[in-house]
């Protein structure tokens, strides 16, 4: 256990726990001052909704608000993956960046209500187009730049977004990602909803351009004027849209409303990461995911601090660019994810050693449960001993953090999410609902509103319900499963449902096992998470061929094998490939034509002890032959 001194102490983290639990209403209308309103609201919460009468502009509190006291103070970094590709924004600077791309996307037709797609590497623009969506009113919509053309089509269908800001390039490391060709193809796919699409010049390489359609995003920005009205909004009024896998092979657009998410990422941000007037904040998070939303972007931009923004990867060109970057910075809070943690880890203490970290001051992981090892290797090694490290345990439906050991609530325990924030209430539940009391292991659900919590699905409530609020009455469901241990702390142990988390990245079993149907060549296939050294989970994919004799010949098997892969690259995208694939003659199903994951689970990872009962399955002689075939 480490102590850890700061903002918080334990007893004030004591009262607030108590004083927001016992009336939520006066609790959340005070934080609700955390934020500047135009017409301030008079109540908190309403159902669903948060501070429905109040009117507020999520870039007025990200910009504006601080214009007078922090004009010149540097609000944005910008790291180039190229060491002297630097840029230092401040907030009058962004102010007016965000201020002319707001006029460009109304000049070119979008408003309130209207949904833009924001498909960018790791540069400034991100920030400044969801910020610009959000002084305008329309809905952001951040799509991750490792999808494939079919999963983008799929989301740009679905949210029917008029406009697209996406790059001629993107740079990983030494390689170069096509982003604005593999959006064409999107777009000829199943985008009939855009409209127009603006190019950022990231390489200056030579992008193929519709015309009347693309469009260079500079020139226009040059031409823009840097005074922008801003949409005042309903606290209720949509913020944004963010795609995430369950259980259904369909992708979910998480509603997030202006109000009670700004105020939820303020909030959190400013007491997990003890926040500070100076402090250099990096997130290394992707836009297109919710941390870069929450953290990167409107949590700290909200509470008038400093983001630091990374183009690069970890150890690219070198394994120390990491430390690089945060020594040059003078980086006072890093908050990353356990799967970049074990990779650095990897590197050597060494490395990290020959860097100044002095500068910081608390540690963040997020994205997956972390092991002690890589946890106790971030405080020393990293953090030195003096530095916090906070474990926290949210989701892209929670819009912020949730479970965390926050600077000065206590005591943190490696590898534990431990604590509820003030004004959140989680439950375990065991396999018949009933509350876990004490010490013990089950479901993790929420029993209260907060916030920050999504507003539904984009277009299909009916899957919000089924999917949060109905398997579990009366509580949040989240999908994870959690264990309390005697001192009342939590550990997140993972998901209970058919998600995979493959280096942080949410992953849907469903997903695919659909893009492996559209392959005609498989009859059926399964697709599971099995322990990965760096991934933390890596997917295993059991294929079962049209022609079962096909699982029998080698030669035949193998090229099957590289079809799946093929396939999960073209239809969710090369993060999602596959570690492995086992083409088969049959899959362990129950009699009632369920297949038993458990089973292959086991015999993927090795473990062929201990299978239990298999006399209920409708084919017991399988799981023998299976084990055979893929064992030896
Ligand atoms: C799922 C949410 C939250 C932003 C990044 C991922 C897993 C998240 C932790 C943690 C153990 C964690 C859960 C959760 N998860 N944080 N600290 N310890 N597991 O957001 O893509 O919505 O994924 O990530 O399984 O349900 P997301």
């Amino acid at each position: 256990m480490s102590d850890m001194n700061a903002l918080l102490d334990p007893a004030r983290f004591a009262d607030l726990t108590t004083r927001a639990a016992r009336d939520p209403e006066t609790f959340w209308s005070d934080e609700a001052r955390r934020l500047e309103w135009i017409a301030p609201p008079s109540h908190a919460r309403n159902g669903r909704g948060w501070f429905s009468d109040g009117l507020l502009n999520a870039s007025a509190n990200c910009l504006d608000r601080h214009l007078a006291t922090r004009g010149d103070k540097v609000a944005l970094i910008f790291q180039g993956e190229d060491e002297d590709t630097v840029l230092r924004l401040t907030y009058r600077d962004l102010h007016a960046q965000v201020c002319r791309m707001a006029n460009v996307l109304r000049d070119h037709g979008v408003g309130k209500g209207d949904r833009v797609a924001i498909h960018l590497p790791s540069v400034p623009e991100g920030v400044i187009a969801m910020l610009a969506c959000a002084r305008i009113g329309a809905m952001h919509v951040v799509l991750f730049g490792g999808f494939s053309a079919e999963a983008l089509a799929d989301r740009l269908a679905d949210s029917g977004a008029r406009l697209v800001i996406t790059a001629d390039m993107g740079r990983r490391g030494a390689k170069q990602i096509p982003l604005k060709a593999t959006m064409d193809r999107a777009i000829a796919l199943r985008g009939e909803s855009v409209e127009t699409v603006l190019v950022v010049a990231v390489t200056g390489e030579d992008a193929p351009m519709t015309p009347g359609r693309d469009h260079a995003l500079t020139p226009l920005l040059e031409v823009a004027s840097a005074a922008c009205t801003l949409e005042p909004m309903s606290a209720d009024d949509n913020l944004f849209l963010l795609y995430t896998s369950g259980s259904t092979g369909k992708p979910k657009g998480m509603v997030h409303a202006t109000g009670g998410y700004l105020l939820w990422a303020a909030y959190t941000h400013a007491l997990a990461f003890d926040h500070r007037e100076d402090d250099v904040f990096w997130c290394t998070a992707d836009i297109g995911w919710i941390t870069g939303h929450s953290y990167l972007t409107y949590g700290p931009l909200a509470n008038g601090g400093t983001i630091l923004i990374f183009e690069g990867m970890p150890s690219h060109p070198h394994p120390g660019r990491w430390w690089d970057v945060a020594q040059k910075h003078r980086v006072t809070t890093l908050y990353t994810s356990p799967t970049a943690i074990r990779a650095l880890m990897r590197e050597g203490d060494d490395v990290p050693a020959r860097h100044d970290l002095s500068a910081l001051r608390v540690l963040g992981t997020v994205g997956e449960p972390i092991s002690a090892e890589a946890w106790t290797w971030f405080s020393t090694v990293i953090g030195k001993g003096r530095c916090p490290v906070v474990d926290t345990w949210w989701q892209t439906e929670t819009g912020g953090i949730m479970i965390a050991p926050i600077p000065g609530s206590g005591t943190a325990k490696p590898g534990a999410a431990m604590r509820p924030l003030p004004g959140v209430q989680p439950i375990l539940l065991d396999e018949r609902a009933q509350p876990i009391t004490g010490a013990g292991e089950g479901v993790l659900c929420i029993t209260n509103a907060w916030p920050g919590q999504a507003r539904t699905i984009w277009r299909d409530d009916a899957l919000f319900c089924t999917t949060y609020l109905d398997p579990y009455p009366g509580y949040y469901f989240t999908g994870d499963g959690a264990r309390r241990d005697e001192d009342g702390d939590l550990w997140i142990t993972g998901r209970v449902d058919d998600v995979i988390n493959v280096s942080g990245h949410r992953i849907g079993s469903a997903e695919i096992e659909d893009a492996l149907a559209a392959e005609h060549v498989f009859a059926e296939s399964a697709a599971i998470g099995i322990p990965h050294d760096l991934k933390g989970q890596g997917i295993v994919v059991y294929v079962v061929p049209r022609e079962t004799a096909a699982a029998d010949d080698a030669e035949r098997a193998e090229a099957l094998a590289k079809q799946a892969i093929a396939a999960v690259g073209k239809r969710v995208g090369r993060y999602a490939a596959p570690e492995q694939v086992f083409v088969v003659p049959d899959l362990p199903k129950t009699r009632s034509g369920k297949i038993v994951r458990r089973l292959l689970r086991k015999i993927a990872c090795n473990e062929t002890e201990g299978l239990g009962d298999l006399s209920t399955l409708a084919d017991p002689e399988l799981v023998p032959a299976l084990i055979a075939k893929i064992l030896g």
